[in-house]
């Protein structure tokens, strides 16, 4: 089958978030399998180059008034055409934050269509995700069905429904097949307006990771490479060395990580409360983050200079983003904590597993359907064939989050044997795209019928 993906985000040279992350992996797992995949992305002046192989110019048109350059390169083995409209709409220093994104974005999807055409490709599916290439799906059944792409059929993927809802309502109803990205967020929005009607075609797959993207024992980032065996010892030193690269000094105490945009969706307040809990706890804490709010952004800069005076040993906020350190805090750390409200699927959760790193999550979404509680969720785990790997809570007030944290925060000292044991276990478990890409497969192949 040919699958060409149609999306403004590309892990890594393109990446604000998990979409980055999915339309990687994803397409990497379903290449595996013998499909071809090709990837459309826009070429943002700001692409991060240096992971694009081969890269060269591919050919020229025009579209809209305006001339577009193609480039092809090679991402993590991945084919990508990259289009450059020489009106300049990404040629703006970032992915998104323009005043026109909707515009930008319309002009890219219509321009990526008309790409497929001119070039006499015949793919079987166009799959496009979140309201940001939502406009393929109408514009591709409005204008394209008649032409040499009449045997494709859209496929539409919702990362995330708190944006442009009207976009991914108008796409929901030209797709042939919509997912979303986890089994229980699907069923959080079915009722939603722009959902319901369409609820006949729409499923919910969860995500994976890349298990070679994401691999401790091949990790360029961490000082010591490790697996399940030798977990306790490669964790260790990635504590040791994210210690040392942010000033922290207490490698006796356990130590939480948390790796997010700082947004609302992912919890602010019970972050915030959290990381005052887990310290009066014994517990040392890390957080990566990036505010695309900059209220939110000042308050945890004002939250950090408050940390400084009453926990410098023992608390660092990295405010910005920085996927090497993701990777020696994803490793070093001994909890990752992910109290969303709403989360579509959660990929940190995942990551936080791989490096043998014990969730703490808010039950919902995705969260929900890959964290089981050690202590409550031991039949819910056996029906999906899996063991207990982490700590949950219910309610999104300090109370709920603090009977995660302190459970978690517990167990870690009353016994450092069955602590160990966990990271391996949770190390074992699978989360890559093994399962879910066959899901797409039969998907992609039910959207032809
Ligand atoms: P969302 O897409 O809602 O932000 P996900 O959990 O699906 O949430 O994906 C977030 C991705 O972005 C993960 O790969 C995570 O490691 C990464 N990430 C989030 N914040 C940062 C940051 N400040 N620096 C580096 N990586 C980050
Ligand atoms: C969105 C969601 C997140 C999901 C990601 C990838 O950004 O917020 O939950 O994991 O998309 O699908």
């Amino acid at each position: 089958m040919h699958i060409v993906h149609i999306s403004v985000e590309m892990a890594p040279i393109a990446k604000v978030g998990g979409l980055g992350d999915v339309v990687t992996s994803l397409s990497r797992a379903v290449q595996d399998l013998n499909h071809n995949v090709d990837i459309i992305l826009p070429k943002y002046d700001c692409l991060n180059l240096s992971n694009v192989k081969d890269l060269g110019f591919h050919r020229s048109y025009s579209w809209g008034g305006t001339e577009i350059k193609v480039w092809f390169g090679k991402v993590e083995g991945l084919s990508v055409y990259f289009l450059e409209p020489q009106n300049g709409l990404f040629w703006k220093g970032c992915i998104y934050g323009c005043n026109n994104d909707g515009e930008r974005f319309g002009f890219f999807c219509h321009a990526a269509l008309e790409f497929l055409l001119q070039s006499g490709f015949h793919p079987d599916v166009i799959h496009c995700h979140d309201w940001s290439s939502a406009p393929v799906a109408w514009l591709f059944k409005e204008n394209y069905t008649h032409y040499g792409l009449s045997k494709a059929r859209i496929v539409f993927t919702i990362h995330n429904l708190e944006f442009g809802a009207p976009l991914i309502g108008k796409a929901m109803q030209y797709a042939d097949k919509a997912t979303t990205v986890s089994p229980t967020y699907s069923r959080e929005v079915s009722g939603n307006p722009v959902i319901a009607p369409h609820l006949y075609k729409f499923h919910g797959i969860l995500n994976g990771i890349d298990p070679d993207i994401w691999d401790p024992f091949n990790d360029k980032f961490l000082p010591v490479s490790y697996t399940s065996e030798n977990v306790v010892e490669g964790k260790k030193a990635a504590k040791e060395a994210l210690q040392q690269r942010v000033g922290l000094k207490r490698a006796d105490l356990p130590l939480i990580g948390i790796i997010t945009r700082l947004t609302h969706q992912k919890g602010i307040h019970l972050i915030k409360h959290a990381i005052w809990r887990a310290l009066d706890r014994g517990s040392q804490v890390v957080l990566l983050g990036s505010a695309p709010d900059p209220r939110i952004q000042n308050d945890f800069v004002n939250l950090a200079s408050q940390l400084h005076s009453t926990h410098h040993d023992r608390a660092r906020l990295c405010l910005t983003y920085d996927e090497p350190l993701s990777h020696l805090i994803y490793a070093a750390s001994d909890f990752i904590l992910v109290p969303s409200i709403f989360e579509p699927c959660g990929l940190t959760q995942l990551t936080a597993m791989r490096y043998g790193s014990i969730p703490i999550v808010r039950k919902t979404g995705g969260l929900y359907d890959t964290v089981f509680d050690v202590e409550h969720d031991k039949e819910r785990a056996q029906s999906q064939g899996l063991v207990p790997n982490g700590f949950n809570f219910e309610g999104a007030d300090a109370a709920g989050v603090d009977y995660a944290v302190n459970r978690a925060i517990s167990a870690w000292y009353e016994s450092r044997d069955w602590f160990n044991t966990l990271c391996k276990v949770v190390m074992e478990q699978d989360w890559s795209w093994n399962r879910p890409a066959l899901d797409y497969l039969e998907l992609y192949h039910a959207a032809r019928k």
